[in-house]
Order: structure tokens, then sequence, then C-alpha cells
């Protein structure tokens, strides 16, 4: 059976844009009844509870996570209470649960052939979803995966910035970023304001946002759900690897260079990296970065 949450002309324009711009796309999953509040609630009663997470909504767009002030609700509270609450949640890894493990799969397979066809397999498929209070802002941040960011009820608006500005986000970052050692949020600076293009994305639309496009989101004045569907790929996957080498290069005084963005080939520094890790030698190095 033929998929059609997203239209034809998305994925054609998709396919034009990927992996490097962002672009919008129309799908038809509005409706759909997993992704209503009370399936919600349901959902995060049985994701495992580290894969919930929820913050209040009125942070400003840089904030250090040791200053993310601890939520006072539970988790059930939250999204039930989620109209006045002033908050934002995350389910994740949403594909944990079988159905929503089917949505994910179906929501990509027509995108599949686009993806496969530049950046290569379509790898690790991992699914989130956002229930957000009038209002709340997610922090300037970056993200590792491919994803296209559904609107399933009210609005936002994504500020996206140039994913390869170093201005943005320094290559350590990226580097620490890889070994799983830099939180998600990103160091803000209103001189880098001027450099960021809003996006504005309504219920029915969908936003394809480039892997590690650095990002913050305003919500709109009516509650928000969003589901995010997200992938690696051979290339990223590459490109990570590169950033996991140029951080142990580093420490021995080199200077490297950072990988390019794609169409660029970092297969060269991901086997010397793999290389590496198998000979148990990356481990070394990074309890002596600790
Ligand atoms: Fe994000």
């Amino acid at each position: 059976m033929t998929n059609t949450t997203f239209t034809p002309d998305s994925i054609a324009s998709f396919a034009e844009a990927y992996p490097e711009k962002p672009n919008k796309l129309r799908h038809d999953l509005c409706d759909h009844p997993l992704l209503q509040l009370p399936a919600l609630v349901e959902l995060a009663t049985q994701l495992r509870s580290d894969h919930v997470e929820y913050n209040q909504g009125d942070l400003p767009i840089g904030i250090n996570p040791k200053d993310v002030p601890k939520p006072t609700l539970d988790v059930e509270e939250t999204i039930r209470s989620i109209e006045e609450s002033g908050s934002w949640m995350a389910l994740k890894f949403i594909e944990n649960i079988p159905e929503y493990q089917k949505l994910l799969v179906d929501t990509l397979s027509a995108i599949e052939p686009a993806v496969r066809g530049k950046t290569g397999e379509m790898i690790k498929l991992e699914g989130f979803i956002f229930v957000s209070s009038p209002g709340a802002v997610t922090p300037f941040h970056f993200d590792p995966e491919h994803n296209i960011l559904l609107q399933i009820r009210g609005n936002k608006v994504l500020t996206m910035f140039p994913a390869e500005d170093e201005n943005i986000v320094p290559p350590q970052d990226h580097e620490s970023f890889a070994y799983g050692e830099h939180h998600r949020n990103l160091e803000w600076r209103d001189d880098i304001s001027a450099l960021g293009s809003p996006m504005a994305l309504t219920a029915g639309e969908a936003l394809f946002v480039p892997v590690k496009m650095p990002h913050w989101v305003q919500n709109g004045p009516d509650v928000s759900i969003s589901l995010s569907v997200t992938w690696r790929s051979e290339w990223s996957v590459a490109e990570s690897d590169a950033r996991a080498l140029n951080a142990l290069l580093r420490q021995v005084g080199i200077s490297p260079a950072a990988p390019g963005r794609w169409p660029a080939n970092n297969a060269g520094k991901s086997i010397a990296f793999r290389a590496l890790r198998k000979a148990g030698i990356t481990k070394v190095a990074r309890s002596m970065m600790s």
C-alpha cells in the first residue's frame, strides 16, 4: 500500500532540498488517534521514565543546563494541565512502543528512496513527540539526527541558523557532542541573532531540519503537539566519527580540519576512528580527557 502521509509535491521538494536545506512539507496526520492528548498521556505511562522529559516553558533562549529548574508536576499532570502549566514535554524514543514504531516507519517510508540516494542507508529510526504550552520556548540547540518535525496541533516558529558556521558552534562543541559529553543546549549570544531564519509551522505542515542545524523554538498562543521523525544515515554517522577523531587529534596538539557538510565525504576519518575504537585506543584517550 502506498503511504500518503506527505503530499507528492512535498516529497518532490524534500528530495530536492535533502540533506542540507530546510524544507516545508504537508502531511495528513493531524487527526491520527495516536497523536491526540489522551493517547499521549497513555504513551507517557508506557515509556521508560527517563524517556519522558519535561521542563518549564518560560525559559530564556539560551540557558545553562544546570540552571534549568526542576519540574513541580508529574508527567501525567503536566500533560493534563498543559494549557495552564507553562511547560513543554518530550516523549522520547516512541519507537519502543509497537504502534508508534509502525507510525514512524510508515511516515518515513515515502521519503526513504530520496534519502538513500544521497546520504546512504537510512538507519536508527527514532521518534519524539513534543507537547508544549502556549508561548513555551525550547532553547537554542542542535540535534544529531536528520529530522522532519510534523506539526499536529497549534503552531510554532523555528528559528534556524547556518549549520557550518564555527562562530555559532565551535568545533570543540561538535567534538564533545560526538562523545556524548556536550549538553544539547548551545551557548546563545545576542550577536548571532541576526543570522537566524524564522520558519513558521502550522498544523498540517512539517519542516525538514537538516542534521546539526542549530535552532530554537517559540511556541504559538495555543497548545502545540509536534511529532519528530528522525533518522541517521551513513553520511551523518561518518561525520560524527570524524568529529570524534578530531577530538583525539586535538588532544595530541593537532588542530584538525572540520569535516565537511554534505556532499563532502568523511569516510577516511570515519574508518580511522573506527579502527582506533576497535583497538581500544579511543577509550584510553577519552579517560585522559576527563
Ligand atoms: Fe531540535
